[in-house]
């Protein structure tokens, strides 16, 4: 049995970074010319229904701050479909629930392809990343519909080599902190990303995937806080972005060896504990004669959607819970007189309250012609090349639908007539993790609380 007395102090930051400040006043200085020339250049032009100019506080991504402080709403509501034009690219911002559903049902134009493979290209490296990225559309979403679907996580054992998994890393952090006599801190970021990294790793890789390498949770931690480089036109800038090019390099090298021995074995072999949607990837990439490299970086950018989402919402809920002594005992007691997490209601409430608040992950499409959509009785113009972008921050913090809307409370979905919020984008491009997702989180939180009390670390230097 487990002891439920370990002395896990945990410190509630993100993970901090040196360097961070450097870079930042680099990327800083790009952005800044760029803001200040297209405000210049704005100032001369005008759309009659399209992109108006953009406003500092309107940047989708300035809104996010890595604090844990209640997100700022936008202060005026700009309608269901806004555009705006920032450094030179067309965006429309889309509010309304089902909105998206429908400019995607209105113009075959719209598509996930483009900012798939921006996506691919950014994390795999990956020179001509369209090859991969059409075999993730037509062969690998198909498999993850069936494979991550609620029955599809039973059958294949998914969900329980997750919980297993989980278990076991769990007890070797406890046998850490027993040799170490109580003197060992470790932050909450570390603790509730790298838990979930490596349990994630283990169902769906086996065991021959390096996951307890400290230097592939280093590569892959690396990537988490330097992403937003390799995302963006600074990407190649050879001072700031090399230590991200160097990560994710690494990173794609621990994937190719892991996948070497089979992918040239030709499929004559199995790799010890692999999930069977893992191994059906494989089968469908050596089908569509995808190359090693490419087939590594199928892996990875699944995998990446499996542990980075689930991780920070975690991440948030822990942050939360843990400065809220009643949350957090009704979490404990759930957790430790129920072994099965999926009916833990103070819990399911508390990670549907995350999804709504935390900042998450917003679903984007392309468009590859203009088109036209009638919204609440106005006309909108969405011209050829403009990203989408859904954005329901407003749905989530509309005080009409969730009383003190910016606020966490933990306890506000034991109320079944309030709507669910909507973190996993929607129609056919929905998240296909979505039931994969809250079991991660709920499992994670529940064995967390099972076994461990905790201590914010803030809180007892008061
Ligand atoms: C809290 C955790 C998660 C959040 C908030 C989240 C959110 C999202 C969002 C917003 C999208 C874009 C949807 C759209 O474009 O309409 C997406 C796509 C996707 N997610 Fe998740 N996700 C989470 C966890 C997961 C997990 C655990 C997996 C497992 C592999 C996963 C796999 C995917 C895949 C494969 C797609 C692409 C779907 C497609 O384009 O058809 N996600 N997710």
């Amino acid at each position: 049995m487990l002891p439920l007395q370990d002395p896990s102090r945990l410190v509630e930051n993100v993970p901090s970074n040196p360097t961070l400040a450097l870079t930042f006043a680099l990327c800083s200085l790009p952005a800044l010319a760029g803001y200040y020339y297209l405000y210049q250049h704005d100032k001369s032009r005008s759309f009659a229904d399209g992109p108006r100019r953009i406003r500092g506080d309107g940047f989708p991504w300035f809104g996010y701050s890595p604090e844990r402080q209640p997100r700022s709403r936008s202060k005026v509501s700009q309608g269901p479909l806004h555009q705006i034009v920032a450094w030179g690219k067309r965006l429309a911002i889309v509010t309304k629930p089902m909105l998206l559903v429908r400019i995607e049902s209105e113009s075959k134009s719209v598509n996930t392809f483009t900012p798939r493979q921006d996506k691919i290209g950014a994390l795999t490296g990956l020179q001509d990343p369209a090859r991969l990225t059409e075999v993730m559309e037509e062969r690998i979403l198909p498999i993850t519909i069936k494979a991550l679907s609620p029955s599809g996580l039973i059958s294949s054992g998914l969900q329980a080599a997750f919980d297993q998994a989980l278990m076991s890393i769990t007890s070797e952090l406890i046998a850490k902190l027993r040799a170490s006599q109580g003197h060992a801190t470790i932050r909450l970021s570390d603790y509730v990303f790298q838990s979930i990294f490596r349990a994630t790793a283990a169902a769906f890789f086996g065991p021959t995937f390096p996951s307890s390498d400290p230097d592939t949770w280093s590569d892959f931690s690396t990537l988490i806080s330097e992403i937003h480089i390799l995302n963006s036109s600074i990407s190649k800038w050879p001072l700031i972005a090399r230590k991200a090019r160097s990560a994710r390099t690494s990173m794609m090298r621990t994937f190719v060896r892991y996948l070497e021995d089979w992918w040239y074995a030709d499929g004559y072999d199995r790799i010890d504990g692999i999930s069977p949607m893992v191994e059906r990837f494989l089968l469908a990439a050596k089908e569509e004669e995808l190359g090693l490299e490419e087939a590594a970086g199928c892996l990875f950018s699944v995998f990446w959607d499996a542990v980075v989402n689930v991780s920070s919402t975690s991440f948030w809920l822990m942050a939360q819970v843990l400065e809220d002594d009643s949350t957090s005992r009704a979490i404990t007691s759930e957790a430790r007189s129920r072994s099965d997490y999926s009916k833990a209601r103070i819990l399911d409430s508390t990670v549907h309250e995350t999804l709504r608040w935390a900042p998450l992950p917003q679903p984007v499409r392309h468009t590859a012609a203009d088109m036209a959509i009638d919204v609440d009785g106005k006309r909108y113009i969405i011209h050829s090349g403009t990203q989408i972008i859904a954005d329901m921050s407003d749905f989530h913090f509309d005080e009409d639908l969730y009383a003190e809307a910016q606020g966490f409370n933990a306890r506000r979905f034991l109320d079944d007539s309030l709507p669910l919020p909507r973190p996993f984008g929607e129609g056919k491009h929905m998240c296909k993790g979505m039931h994969l997702a809250k079991l991660q989180i709920k499992s994670f939180i529940s064995t967390s609380f099972r076994v461990f009390d905790f201590k914010s670390f803030s809180r007892s230097l008061d």
